[in-house]
């Protein structure tokens, strides 16, 4: 087994008490089909949220946006999100990111074919170590497009760091349209994360079964059990795999013991009051936020300037 930077990575996270995997690797094939379904799922209610509120504000936004635009999606996945705004707006160039690179071809070549008018592109790549466009993306009129709440995926800090990065990634005739999950009744925001039917656990456990892959580890997704709970100083879901049971984990050059109860963090997502997300907004760069959110104020929608 090479040992590659994802290595390092996934080994450094394992070896920390408590340990952690980067959310990042979830998404192999596997799990960027689960993740679908977890869209779909009855108590997963931000994409829905999202789309409702983006269709019922359409000509507002689409006021806003402007049309003819470069779209660019971080995280761009079935590209779902990418065809409706691209009904609404018109772009004359999509270019959609995403580390899972398989799936996101398939997607971006779907997209192609629905809209001819259209100039589509695929780009594989782990954004968070820094998008680099290809050169003949026009820098004119972009439009960064980072739907799905993913911001909150990431601590507050690295949160800056990226939105500073999309601001670098537009000129000062540039956009950003961001998607952002607002606090709300715990109850509705922990079902969201453990549903009914288990998805959001097979999800969870599938992290295991990539690192197995990655790294040659000897997981045994038998082993571990999903958690999912709120933790309200720092306004965030957090997901755990948490050892059912004594497991000794080993991979080549190391390993590491579980206690029974032990967990590995896979995952936050932060809930940010609107006013709180536009300060961080300001600070990385934009303003003349403007938001859209639902009737029951659960989701925001939010396009800001440079
Ligand atoms: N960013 C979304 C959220 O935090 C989607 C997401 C990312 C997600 N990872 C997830 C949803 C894990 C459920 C489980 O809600």
């Amino acid at each position: 087994m090479p040992r590659t930077r994802d290595t390092e990575d996934i080994t450094h996270g394992l070896s920390q008490r408590p340990a952690s995997i980067s959310p990042k690797y979830f998404y192999d094939q596997h799990g960027s089909r689960l993740f679908e379904a977890i869209t779909q799922l009855p108590e997963y209610y931000p994409t829905r949220t999202e789309q409702a509120l983006m269709r019922r504000h359409a000509d507002d936004i689409a006021r806003s946006v402007g049309t003819g635009r470069t779209l660019i999606e971080l995280g761009a996945g079935n590209c779902q999100k990418a065809r409706a705004l691209c009904q609404l707006v018109r772009p004359a160039c999509f270019v959609g990111v995403d580390i899972s690179a398989d799936y996101l071809r398939e997607a971006v070549a779907g997209l192609q074919s629905d809209f001819p008018w259209l100039d589509a592109r695929a780009l594989g790549g782990d954004m968070t170590r820094g998008v680099e466009l290809p050169a003949d993306i026009p820098r004119a009129g972009r439009l960064v497009f980072y739907p799905g709440s993913s911001i909150g995926n990431f601590d507050p800090p690295h949160a800056l760091q990226l939105l500073a990065h999309m601001r670098e990634l537009v000129d000062d005739d540039g956009g950003l349209l961001i998607g952002i999950d607002l606090p709300k009744d715990v109850n509705v925001l922990e079902a969201a994360y453990d549903d009914a039917a288990g998805v959001t656990a097979e999800f969870n456990r599938n992290v295991l079964r990539h690192v197995n892959r990655l790294i040659g580890s000897d997981f045994d997704l038998a082993q571990w059990k999903h958690h999912a709970f709120f933790n309200p100083q720092e306004s965030r879901i957090e997901m755990h795999l948490e050892a059912l049971a004594d497991a000794q984990v080993r991979w080549p050059g190391g390993g590491r013991m579980f206690e029974q109860g032990e967990r590995i963090h896979t995952e936050n997502s932060y809930k940010y009051p609107l006013p709180v997300f536009t300060a961080m907004l300001e600070r990385a760069g934009f303003s003349d936020a403007q938001a859209w959110t639902d009737e029951r104020g659960w989701f925001a929608v939010v396009h800001a300037r440079p």
